[in-house]
């Protein structure tokens, strides 16, 4: 069988958890493959709503197998606050979890010194989750890091080590370690909890499902222009959200790949620092942030709000081998006149459909403006009752894109989504 990759196509937030949670009676097995508790992933059914940051969007469907693969980056504190929540609603955790040996751990100096580099930073700030990713990815690929897996190995002396070494960085950058014993005594605490749980070779434990026939879907975090390769660098997260993220994020070999589901929103947001070539700073702006409640799942920050942006959507489906949309949020806009997409940049008063090296530059966005479909979409059970102008719109995506448009969600619940049956 083969492993499919679902990932966000734009800065983040695009609906990764509510359609994993669809998607996931279809797979035997769901993966997260890099990133940490900078995630925020929604999930909406039955009249409630969970919030899930390092644990995969699989854990609501009985049965299923969930592997935090050897990508991610884990806080063992954030972890168990996590952990516990869904325990007490009833999901089976102990029984469906399991975490790879190789994830990296965010210890409590690497949140201190996600800070103090931000304070550092001045007005170039990243505007970062806040959840020490940057730091622990840099011990990672410095081979300075710690692994769940030296809990079993040597594990206080490493800490000892890395503890002197961040306390050094803290002093250099003129922070001061605050409350630092209180936050271990609770970190080391949250690791006793962590051994409670299924930690294993993941690599193995996903080739054996997949020699057994059965099916994985990996679940990508953040967005592909967040990759640290592709994105919009120096403003990006710390990993690769790319689909080759999901190989080295889990042991899969890239020949394992199927279907790559590429989900973005039908407009476009970003939260933190960093450009936004079709941001709104108007009144419409306004209008997408409070119908779509923009706001982070981890954070509680505004997300900027924009027009959708087809260079970077082009760009982010050729770095991915995208196979399929799913096109999240087209409620949003259900009561716009008109909506308008970014076909092209001008740049230095050049037209390009090319994503350039650099969207910090002067970019204008070259805009074609779509009839709005005016048409409550959100009651809808399938797409033959899609108004014209909607059926319209997402003609012009595909095209524009050249990629399907298989999937089409139309409010945040479960239920609230469309598999559009031509494509099944
Ligand atoms: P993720 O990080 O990609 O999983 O996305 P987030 O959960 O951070 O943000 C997506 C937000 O949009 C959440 O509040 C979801 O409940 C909500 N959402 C998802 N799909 C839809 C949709 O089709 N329409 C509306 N109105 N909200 C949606
Ligand atoms: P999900 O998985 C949106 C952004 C931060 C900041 C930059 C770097 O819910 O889509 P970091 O803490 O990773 O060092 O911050 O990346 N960011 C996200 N934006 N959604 C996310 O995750 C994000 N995770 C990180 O706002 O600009
Ligand atoms: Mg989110």
């Amino acid at each position: 069988m083969k492993v499919d990759v679902l990932l966000g196509l734009q800065w983040g937030d695009e609906g990764k958890g509510k359609v994993v949670d669809v998607l996931t009676p279809r797979y035997d097995a769901v993966a997260r493959f890099q990133g940490g508790p900078n995630a925020g992933h929604t999930l909406e059914f039955e009249g409630k709503k969970y919030v899930l940051r390092s644990i995969p969007s699989g854990v609501f469907r009985e049965g299923q197998v969930n592997i935090i693969g050897n990508g991610v980056v884990l806080d063992p504190v954030l972890f168990r606050e996590e952990a516990e929540a869904l325990e007490k609603s009833g999901v089976d955790l102990r029984g469906n979890l399991r975490i790879s040996k190789k994830v990296h751990l965010i210890a409590p100096t690497h949140r201190l010194l996600d800070a103090a580099n931000e304070k550092a930073k001045g007005g170039k700030k990243i505007g970062t989750t806040g959840k020490g990713i940057g730091p622990t990815y840099t011990d990672k690929i410095s081979r300075n890091g710690i692994r769940l897996g030296d809990i079993y190995h040597n594990f206080d002396e490493k800490y000892s080590a890395l503890r002197e070494r961040h306390l050094e960085q803290l002093r250099q950058l003129g922070a001061e370690p605050e409350g630092l014993p209180e936050l271990e005594k609770k970190w080391m605490d949250a690791i006793e909890y962590l051994r409670g749980f299924e930690i294993i070779d993941s690599e193995f434990e996903i080739d054996k499902l997949l020699k057994e026939g059965k099916s994985v879907l990996c679940e990508g975090a953040q967005g592909t222009l967040l990759d640290i390769d592709f994105g919009s660098y120096p403003f990006v997260t710390s990993s690769n959200t790319i689909c080759a993220g999901a190989c080295s994020g889990l042991g899969v070999a890239p020949g394992k790949i199927g279907e790559v589901y590429g989900i973005f929103k039908a407009y476009c947001t970003r939260v933190g620092s960093g450009p936004f070539p079709t941001e709104l700073f108007d009144e419409t702006g306004k209008t997408i942030r409070d119908l779509g409640h923009e706001y982070g799942a981890v954070t509680g920050r505004e997300r900027r709000c924009g027009w959708i942006d087809l260079v970077a959507l082009r760009y982010a489906i050729m770095i991915n081998g995208v196979t399929q949309l799913i096109m999240m949020k087209s409620d949003v806009l259900d009561g716009f006149d008109e909506i308008k997409a970014c076909v092209a940049y001008r740049i230095n008063g050049e037209e390009t459909r090319q994503f350039p090296y650099s969207i910090e530059e002067d970019i204008e966005p070259v805009y074609v403006t779509l009839p709005g479909w005016k048409t409550d979409m959100t009651r809808f059970t399938s797409e033959d009752q899609f108004p014209k102008a909607f059926k319209d719109y997402i003609s012009f995506l595909e095209k524009e894109l050249d990629t399907p448009i298989t999937i089409v969600s139309i409010g945040p619940d479960r239920d609230q989504t469309i598999i559009r049956q031509n494509h099944k």
